[in-house]
């Protein structure tokens, strides 16, 4: 496979993701939980869009139906001009895998590896290795302010600093599409409006299309647009002014 780290965003797309229709339940012994009622969203590139809503609201069920992890019962997901779930198995996994960055509320990092081997091993996946790797994640570290934590590992970093180390990780392979699931939620307010606002970078500079979805409204003013998801259903669909902060270029 070719890897993207080269290739350029095709940030002037106008959605690029679309779903319609899309409905899931979950059964649970007699009782079935219908958890998405017939969301319709499109989303766009160079933009970070919240999905916002209360614990239980569906969220992590929207954004693993969006993202590729989770088959939705009903309704369609358009993802870069493919029809996500119509797609075989083998060839989602491998959308996933060229397309996407994930980032969650529990880092998800390998306690054994450092701060540089963690970003390289995406790499690794993509056939990117030896100093190509190590020059491409190091310079995405440095991004996120992590210069001079790159030899340590998780049990050495702050839970801010371990959240960078997931971005970075996500960032490295110069995704189209970033989803993050609670982003902030274990992490104190500033270092949340750090991870919210290089989550928003990656939006404006790298023309990717960012996702990220939480019940901590204090995110509201670091996004592009926010939607509000209620009972499984989408209440709001909100544009939020530009933050002059991020056109400024201002570091987080
Ligand atoms: N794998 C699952 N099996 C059964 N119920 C689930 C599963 N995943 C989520 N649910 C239920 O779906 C509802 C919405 O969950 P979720 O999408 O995780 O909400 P949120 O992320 O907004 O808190 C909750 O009632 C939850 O218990
Ligand atoms: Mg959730």
């Amino acid at each position: 496979m070719t890897p993207a780290l080269a290739q350029p965003l095709e940030s002037e797309a106008e959605i690029s993701i679309a779903a319609e229709g899309i409905e899931r339940s979950f059964a649970t012994g007699k009782t079935v939980n219908r958890v998405l009622k017939g969301i319709a969203l499109d989303i766009r590139p160079g933009e970070l869009t919240l999905i916002i809503g209360p614990s239980g609201s569906g969220k992590s069920t929207l954004i693993a139906v969006l993202s590729g992890l989770l088959r939705p019962d009903a309704g369609r997901v358009s993802v870069l001009g493919a029809d996500l779930w119509s797609l075989p198995q083998s060839r989602i996994d491998a959308f996933r895998l060229e397309n996407c960055g994930f980032v969650f509320q529990g880092f998800n990092l390998f306690s054994a590896l450092t701060a540089r081997e963690q970003v390289m091993l995406p790499l690794k996946y993509m056939g990117v290795t030896g100093n190509r790797a190590r020059e491409a994640a190091e310079a995405v570290l440095t991004e996120v302010g992590l210069g001079a934590q790159m030899n340590l590992r998780p049990l050495e970093l702050s839970g801010g600093e371990k959240q960078r180390v997931a971005i970075a990780r996500a960032l490295v392979k110069r995704p189209r599409l970033i989803f993050a699931d609670e982003p902030t939620s274990s992490l104190d307010s500033e270092n949340g409006r750090i991870v919210i606002s290089l989550l928003h970078k990656a939006a404006q500079e790298r023309g990717a299309t960012v996702v990220a979805v939480s019940h901590d409204q204090r995110l509201m003013t670091h996004s592009d647009r926010v939607v509000t998801l209620e009972d499984g259903e989408i209440r709001r669909d909100e544009r939020q002014a530009p933050s002059r902060d991020f056109r400024r270029g201002v570091e987080p």
